[in-house]
């Protein structure tokens, strides 16, 4: 038998803003707690140089970032979060569970012109595929709502509903066999107890 530590498994949650996937996260990671599961949480854009300006830059109320440019940030922000967190943590065998990923630049990215091929070859050439990806699909009149609803305030530049559709059908587009694709217009203990029950099968 060998002696070597089993690699851990990577996990992601995606979708459209205001599908409620930052609600999921924070349910999952309490169950992976109540249950012992050792894990790493992260998000993207992540809190590091790169994924601050991100922030910044989405904000900006004239928001002038260029797709490319977003591009290129983006995947600083992820090459930078691989190698210092998650390439670590997957080695030493623990759970990495993360709240957006390379699908959401193939989405949003792609929904601003660049190709969805290029962005996602670039992107497998350096992140590790997941083992599994839950997409919470929800409408963008839905998931807006939610967003004002919620934060009470006006949306980002990438927030606005003809895009966020252009984003959702790139999202419905993929096959990566990972995906798990859930109804997120459910309630929240529906939405939850479906994301339990598919990662159980795979654990
Ligand atoms: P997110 O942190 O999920 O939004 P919130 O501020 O609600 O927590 O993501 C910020 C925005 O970045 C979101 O509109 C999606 C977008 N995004 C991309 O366009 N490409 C990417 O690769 C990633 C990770 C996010």
């Amino acid at each position: 038998m060998s002696l070597k530590k089993k690699p851990g498994r990577l996990i992601a949650f995606e979708g459209i803003d205001g599908a409620g996937k930052s609600t999921q996260v924070r349910l999952f990671e309490e169950y992976l707690d109540n249950r012992g599961i050792e894990s790493l949480f992260l998000r993207e854009p992540t809190n590091g140089r790169w994924g601050k300006k991100i922030r910044s830059l989405l904000e900006e109320k004239d928001g002038k970032i260029s797709p490319e440019d977003a591009f290129r940030l983006f995947t600083m922000d992820r090459r930078e979060n691989v190698k210092k967190n998650i390439l670590p943590a997957l080695g030493s065998g623990r759970m990495v569970v993360l709240d957006r990923y390379y699908f959401s630049s193939i989405a949003y990215q792609g929904a601003l012109g660049i190709d969805p091929g290029l962005i996602r070859s670039s992107n497998e050439s350096f992140a590790p595929k997941p083992d599994l990806v839950f997409l919470l699909e929800i409408t963008p009149r839905k998931g807006l709502r939610r967003i004002e609803e919620g934060r009470g305030k006006r949306t980002t530049l990438y927030e606005k509903s003809g895009y966020l559709a252009k984003v959702k059908r790139i999202f419905r587009s993929m096959k990566d066999p990972c995906i798990r694709r859930i109804n997120a217009s459910r309630p929240v203990d529906e939405v939850r107890e479906k994301i339990i029950a598919e990662f159980e099968k795979i654990s």
